[in-house]
């Protein structure tokens, strides 16, 4: 009898003590919100991030930013809508402070809790804080247009945005850049749009049953298939099997068109279109060159 209790005891102080860690919330760095962003210079992060691709709905081009409303992002989870990111005070984010978008951007903390991380904002907490106010200030000038945020489509236990807290301890690290001095400043620069805001990692990795990223496996192709569809391996040599160069793959970024004449489709079909073709000519070498081995 005696010895029960005390098993009793032990298995609940333990759960208490996983419970308290759990609960406890994962930040990073402090961010600097003194910072003045610059619209037009945030004009070209929301491309170089692909806001475009998941927060504009494809059947209405032209209601940028204003959330997916015609179908969600399927996931083995639930479906997911983007929710609207315009500058409208209803529905978008046009009444959020800087304090609050950094948080969600680089903490995936949002005014109703914890976000999911089928926004990848595991992928965002590497942009530097003169990117996240340069960002905000850039969707705080996006026209206000006031649909509603299409509700998730999500079943227990996932719709406790608490639950999240648990994937968050696991699987995310918020953390800042850090570039390497070993290396050039254009491999440092392609290594941070992979893994920052080009968030090429979030489709090009495999993932566990949870929908952590496989740690030590990034970029090694997402063959069970992701929101996106079955993503290739990005590593360097299975690039070159597919005759990629630093030069060819730059070029395909722009025009989505592969060296084996094949025409980039599903995700990856909209991630040129709305992200990689727009960008400039120098990120696109940068991604190229570090995805291909450069020093
Ligand atoms: C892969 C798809 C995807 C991309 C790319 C993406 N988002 Fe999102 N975003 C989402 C989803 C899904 C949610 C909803 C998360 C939730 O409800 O927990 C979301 C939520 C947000 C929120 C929180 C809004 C709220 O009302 O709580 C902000 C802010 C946001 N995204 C900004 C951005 C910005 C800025 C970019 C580009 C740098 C971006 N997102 C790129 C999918 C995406
Ligand atoms: C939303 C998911 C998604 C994101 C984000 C994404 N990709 Fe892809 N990518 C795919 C899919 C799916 C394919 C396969 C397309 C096909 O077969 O037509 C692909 C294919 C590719 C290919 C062709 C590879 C080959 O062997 O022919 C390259 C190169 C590529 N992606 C590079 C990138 C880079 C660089 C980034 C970041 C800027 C990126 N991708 C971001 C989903 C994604």
């Amino acid at each position: 009898m005696r010895l029960w209790l005390w098993v009793i005891g032990i298995i609940v102080v333990i759960g208490a003590g996983i419970g308290i860690y759990m609960l406890t919330p994962v930040t990073g760095p402090a961010r600097d919100l003194t910072l003045t962003g610059d619209a037009e210079r945030g004009a070209y992060l929301i491309r170089l991030g692909g806001c475009v691709t998941c927060h504009t709905d494809p059947k209405t081009k032209d209601a940028l930013l204003a959330g997916l409303q015609s179908a969600g992002l399927k996931t083995p989870f639930g479906n997911f809508y983007p929710p609207n990111i315009t500058s409208s005070r209803s529905a978008g984010i046009g009444n959020w402070t800087l304090a609050q978008f950094s948080r969600a951007m680089s903490d995936g903390e949002g005014p109703q809790g914890h976000l999911y991380p089928a926004f990848p904002f595991d992928a965002y907490t590497l942009m530097s804080d003169q990117e996240i106010a340069d960002l905000f200030a850039a969707l705080q000038a996006v026209p206000a247009i006031d649909t509603p945020s299409h509700p998730h489509e999500v079943g227990f236990p996932f719709n406790i945005r608490l639950a999240m807290a648990g994937w968050k301890h696991l699987f995310f690290h918020p953390q800042r850049f850090v570039a390497d001095p070993a290396h050039s400043e254009q491999w440092n620069r392609g290594k941070y749009i992979v893994f920052g805001p080009g968030h090429c990692v979030t489709c090009h990795s495999p993932r566990n049953l949870l929908g952590g990223i496989d740690a030590g496996a990034e970029l090694t192709g997402n063959p069970a298939g992701g929101t996106g569809g079955k993503a290739p391996s990005l590593l360097k040599d299975a690039l070159a099997r597919h005759e990629y160069d630093a030069a060819a793959l730059a070029e395909t970024l722009s025009d989505g068109f592969t060296p084996g004449f094949d025409t980039l489709g599903g995700a990856m079909g909209e991630v040129v279109a709305d992200e990689t073709s727009q960008w400039t000519e120098a990120d696109r070498a940068a991604v190229a060159a570090y995805l291909m081995g450069a020093e």
